[in-house]
């Protein structure tokens, strides 16, 4: 015996059509409402400081920068900039597959502040034996600060899939015990 299907009728499916479309209306309010709410409280992600840190940098406005042309900017001559107040600040380019300076040398127990920024791809900035992971955006300047404790050398490795040649992009700071 073949099983007995209920069919509806026209105007029962109709009820039901009106049902389900009542609730897409509903969850496309509710998304509205939580979009626009969002946008008011702010949780989308902004740039709101100059690169980092309050720091000013020259030729970067927002922390945005012309990823290719470096030029005017301190991302035009990369390396340790000491400031002279007992902190320094660190200029590093990531470009498809290296990161400039190749070897970066840095004092030990010194707070030192990093800018980073990329010439094409997205690039990483991870610090072996360290907390410091950085993501680096072309068109952007990724900052942070950190002091280094003990000398030796550490290797930089980019980990974020930039190309054919992301597991050659590894380059080493090294960590100098502070000068007698
Ligand atoms: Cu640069 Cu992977």
């Amino acid at each position: 015996m073949a099983p007995r299907i209920q069919r509806l009728d026209h105007h029962t499916m109709e009820k039901y059509e009106n049902i389900w479309f009542g609730i897409a209306v509903v969850m496309s309010v509710l998304l509205a409402v939580a979009v626009f709410a969002s946008f008011l409280s702010g949780t989308i992600p902004r740039i709101e400081d100059e690169g980092g840190g309050g720091h000013h940098l020259e030729g970067v406005k927002n922390g945005r920068i012309n990823s290719r042309n470096f030029a005017g900017t301190p991302f035009a001559t990369p390396g340790l900039v000491d400031n002279k107040d007992g902190t320094y600040s660190a200029f590093v380019v990531a470009r498809a597959f290296a990161f400039d300076p190749p070897v970066l040398k840095v004092p030990a127990g010194k707070p030192v502040t990093f800018y980073l920024t990329s010439a094409d791809v997205l690039h990483g900035y991870y610090v072996e034996k360290t907390n410091v992971n950085a993501t680096v955006v072309p068109g952007q300047v990724a900052s942070f600060t950190t002091t280094f404790r003990s000398p030796g050398p550490l290797n930089i490795v980019c980990d974020e899939y930039c190309g054919v040649g992301h597991h050659n992009m590894l380059n080493k700071i090294i960590v100098e015990a502070p000068q007698p």
